[in-house]
C-alpha cells in the first residue's frame, strides 16, 4: 500500500473514532460518516483485482473512500470523480488528497449529485470509452435508486455499482429495501449483499 495514502488514512480512522465516541456533540455538517475501516480493506483487494481506470463517487465527505479507491489505481490516465455537496467537506477532501499524493488523480464535482449526474450523463453518452468501470454510491439513502439507474448506462459492460449502508443504520432500512427491490428487477444485473462494515451492495452489470 502507498506510504502517503496510508499515513492519511491513519489519520482520518482517529477522526473516525473519535467521532464515535461523540457522535451527538459533533455538527451534522462536520461529521466524516466514512465507511469502516474493513469495508475500505474490502475495496482497496476488490478494486486491484477489477483494475479500475475510471471511477465515480457519489459522497465523497473528507475522501476517506476515496483515498482506499485511489490506492488501488495504478495506471498512468486513471481517473476518479467524486461528487460532494458540502465546500467545508470538500476542503478537507482537497487537504487529504494533496497531503496522500492523489490529487492529480481526482475530481471533485461541487453540487447536488443528482444535478451533478444529469450533466455528466449528458457528456458521457456518447463515448463508450470514457464509461466508468466502478461506481461507488454513498449519500442521501432516498436518492440509490435514482443514482443506480443514471449511473447504469454511463457503468461499462463488466462494471461494479456498490452502495454503503445496505445493513446499518437501520434507520435507513425504507429507502434501502426500495433500492434492492428495485436493483432486483433490473435485467443483465446481478447483485449480492456483503455483510462488511455498514452493509455493501455489490451490482454487477453483465457483458
Ligand atoms: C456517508 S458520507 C460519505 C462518506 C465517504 N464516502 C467516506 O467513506 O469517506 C455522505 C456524504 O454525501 C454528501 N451528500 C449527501 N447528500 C448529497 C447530495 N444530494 N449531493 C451531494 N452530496 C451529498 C454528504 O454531505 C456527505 O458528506
Amino acid at each position: 500500500m502507498n506510504k502517503k495514502i496510508s499515513h492519511v488514512l491513519n489519520t482520518l480512522e482517529k477522526r473516525a473514532d473519535y467521532e464515535k465516541k461523540n457522535y451527538n456533540e459533533i455538527h451534522h455538517d462536520e461529521r466524516m460518516l466514512a465507511i469502516t475501516k474493513d469495508t475500505g480493506i474490502f475495496y482497496n483487494i476488490l478494486l486491484k483485482i477489477h483494475k479500475p481506470k475510471k471511477i465515480l463517487e457519489i459522497g465523497t465527505s473528507t475522501g476517506y473512500s476515496t483515498l482506499w479507491f485511489a490506492d488501488a489505481m495504478t495506471g498512468k490516465n486513471s481517473k476518479i470523480i467524486t461528487i460532494e455537496k458540502n465546500l467545508k467537506k470538500i476542503k478537507l477532501a482537497q487537504k487529504n488528497f494533496s497531503k496522500a499524493g492523489v490529487s492529480s488523480m481526482i475530481e471533485i464535482r461541487q453540487g447536488i449529485a443528482r444535478d451533478v449526474l444529469i450533466q455528466l450523463s449528458k457528456s458521457k453518452k456518447s463515448n463508450t470509452q470514457d464509461h466508468f468501470d466502478f461506481i461507488f454510491i454513498d449519500a442521501d439513502k432516498e436518492e440509490y435508486s435514482f443514482y443506480f439507474d443514471i449511473c447504469l448506462p454511463m457503468l461499462k459492460k463488466g462494471g461494479i455499482i456498490a452502495a454503503d449502508n445496505i445493513i446499518f443504520p437501520r434507520r435507513f432500512q425504507k429507502h434501502i429495501k426500495k433500492y434492492l427491490n428495485h436493483i432486483d428487477r433490473i435485467p443483465h444485473v446481478e447483485s449480492i449483499t456483503v455483510p462488511i462494515g455498514n452493509g455493501q451492495e455489490i451490482s454487477f452489470k453483465k457483458k
